[in-house]
């Protein structure tokens, strides 16, 4: 496997989730293709819509910002209905994030999603920077994540990529990372935004260039350790020099969010930039 070949049938650059909204706000800043052919992760879908959390639900921080969005969405029955063939139509590689509250959610989520027209993957999302007071399935323990992949991974088909999306936990990465594989993740995306606090003492998770040291980290140990298995780095990626960060250290791609709030086109700047035949040094602006 070489860097840029994680044999996902995905591309190196992908839309984080949460951060390009249902992918119609990007459409116009990814030129004149659209957003064809874009490996485009949709924002955390659950089971019942959830109207998020009460405002303010960002702030800006030196090196990024503090958010917590608390995962607004329509619920899967209204995303399979409208933003799922939208995206679809506009030849978008859709990764799906899914959150649950249980694994019988997850599993159902899964089991829906696998029946559903232009699916292309799964995104576990066993990493909000704060499951309880999401109400999510609260994921302490790599087993815990262990156990929501295999729930997923036994309703989705084999031939299609299933995700784990993991908090950059310094201290227990290679532990997580190792349990998802094992459970047949495909790949594992580390990280998501780390816990953190709104300056009024609100829970939040902190994302942008300041968290990419941490994430960074963790994506080289699990590199290390785990070889076999791909890992596409998520945190702070804004610029070629960010993402080449990432891919030096092992991982097979990218994934950019915050970055995506400040200027919509960097996602489109960084695939021209990363595609096979530019060179690696090229920068983009
Ligand atoms: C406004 C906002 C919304 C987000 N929504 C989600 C989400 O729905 N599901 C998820 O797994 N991560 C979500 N994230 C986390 C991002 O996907 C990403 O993992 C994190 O922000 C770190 O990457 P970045 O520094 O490039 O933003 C969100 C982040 C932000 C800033």
């Amino acid at each position: 496997m070489t860097a840029l070949d994680h044999g996902l049938g995905l591309g190196p650059v992908m839309v984080a989730a949460g951060c390009g909204g249902t992918g119609r706000e990007l459409a116009s800043y990814c030129g004149p293709g659209g957003l064809d052919g874009l490996d485009f992760v949709t924002r955390s879908i659950t089971l019942d819509p959830r109207a998020g959390g009460p405002g303010p639900r960002i702030e800006e921080v030196p090196g990024g910002l503090v958010n917590a969005v608390g995962l607004p969405n329509p619920g899967l029955e209204h995303f399979l209905a409208t933003e799922l063939p939208w995206l679809v139509r506009a030849g978008v590689r859709v990764i799906v994030s899914i959150a649950g509250a249980t694994m019988g959610e997850y599993a159902d989520l899964a089991r829906r999603l696998s029946r559903a027209p232009g699916v292309a993957g799964l995104e576990v999302n066993v990493g909000a920077p704060d499951d309880a007071g999401a109400g999510l399935f609260e994921v302490r323990e790599p087993y815990h994540s262990a156990s929501v992949i295999s729930a997923v991974r036994r309703e989705f088909p084999v031939d299609r990529p299933v995700l784990a999306k993991l908090r950059p936990d310094v201290s227990r990465i290679v532990e997580g990372a190792r349990s998802c594989h094992e459970a047949g993740a495909s790949a594992v995306v580390v990280g998501n935004a780390v816990p953190a606090a709104f300056r009024d003492g609100r829970s939040g998770g902190l994302s942008g260039p300041a968290v990419a040291p941490v994430a960074l980290r963790c994506v080289a140990e699990v590199a290390r350790v785990l070889p076999e298995l791909p890992v596409i780095g998520c945190g702070g990626v804004h610029d070629l020099r960010s993402a080449n960060a990432y891919l030096d250290a092992g991982a097979t791609g990218v994934q950019v969010g915050t970055a995506l709030l400040h200027d919509p086109t960097t996602v489109a700047r960084l695939r021209v930039a990363l595609a096979p035949h530019t060179s690696p040094n090229e920068e983009t602006r």
